[in-house]
């Protein structure tokens, strides 16, 4: 496969941990000029991506903005209009939930998981399209968002509506050659994923009901993410690939 990201300038949401570093960084080994990484507060390891990005003589810049909320997603964006004149691609990995029963949940903790996972996608998009010329768009969604996972549902109905959020804008920018798309990931290796109660349990469930033998790795995830903006991957729009080393088959 041709090199996806090869001079480009990318923007990755929640991009200084777990999955959005794992993208940060492939984006920068295969040749991205440029990679935005934002993220909501952990300087530190904001900081280790930075380093990490740019020993692929990557520019990398951080961007510290909570996406729940408009106005940093607009400072986020601006800071972006003040240092390129375009945008190629857009990772949207950030995402902020409460775990715990559906029927507990309260209206800040739906309002937050919504605007930070969801609402922050569409906010950005509208930011990024006046960016691309051409461009590539992959939400990452989880398959919580189709199924249901015990403590999950505030974020699994984020992602249901992320997955229909990337249906409407792929039909809707396709003409502007801009191609959205999302992956649905099953359980990666993420500190996030430490968040579920009896997470050690979880994981030990998960890798006996799954095929392939283990939970996913960040990479798995990473190398999806290069295809979906490749030019291989030229004909899929709106679709939601799953990526989950079949756990989701039976
Ligand atoms: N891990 C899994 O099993 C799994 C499976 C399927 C899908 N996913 C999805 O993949 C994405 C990444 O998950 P992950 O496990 O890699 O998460 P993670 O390790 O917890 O990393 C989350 C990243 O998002 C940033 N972030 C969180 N809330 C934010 C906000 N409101 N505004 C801006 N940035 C924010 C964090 O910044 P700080 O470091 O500053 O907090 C961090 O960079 C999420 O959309 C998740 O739902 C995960």
């Amino acid at each position: 496969m041709k090199s996806a990201a090869l001079g480009r300038v990318a923007l990755v949401s929640g991009g200084s941990r777990g999955i959005g570093r794992a993208i940060s960084l492939q984006l920068a080994a295969e040749g991205a000029d440029t990679v935005f990484v934002n993220y909501l507060q952990n300087d530190v390891e904001a900081e280790k991506t930075r380093e990490l990005v740019e020993q692929h003589d990557c520019q990398a810049h951080l961007v510290r903005a909570n996406l729940a909320y408009p106005n940093q997603i607009g400072q986020l964006f601006d800071q972006i209009e003040q240092t390129v004149d375009h945008l190629d691609v857009f990772i949207h990995c950030a995402a902020l939930t409460s775990m715990k029963p559906t029927l507990a949940l309260r209206p800040n903790q739906w309002d937050l998981t919504m605007n930070a996972s969801t609402r922050s996608f569409l906010l950005c998009v509208k930011r990024c399209v006046p960016l691309m010329r051409e461009g590539a768009i992959v939400a990452l969604s989880s398959l919580g968002g189709g199924r249901v996972i015990p403590n999950y549902g505030a974020m699994g109905i984020a992602k249901a509506a992320l997955e229909s959020t990337v249906r409407y804008l792929a039909a809707e920018l396709a003409p502007k050659g801009i191609r959205v798309n999302a992956i649905s990931g099953g359980l990666i290796d993420t500190e996030s994923i430490r968040n579920f109660p009896d997470s050690e349990t979880l994981i030990e469930e998960t890798v006996k009901r799954t095929p392939a033998g283990r939970i996913g790795q960040p990479e798995d995830i990473a190398d999806i993410a290069m295809f979906l903006i490749s030019s291989e991957s030229r004909w899929i729009c709106g679709q939601t690939l799953v990526a989950d080393g079949g756990l989701s088959l039976s």
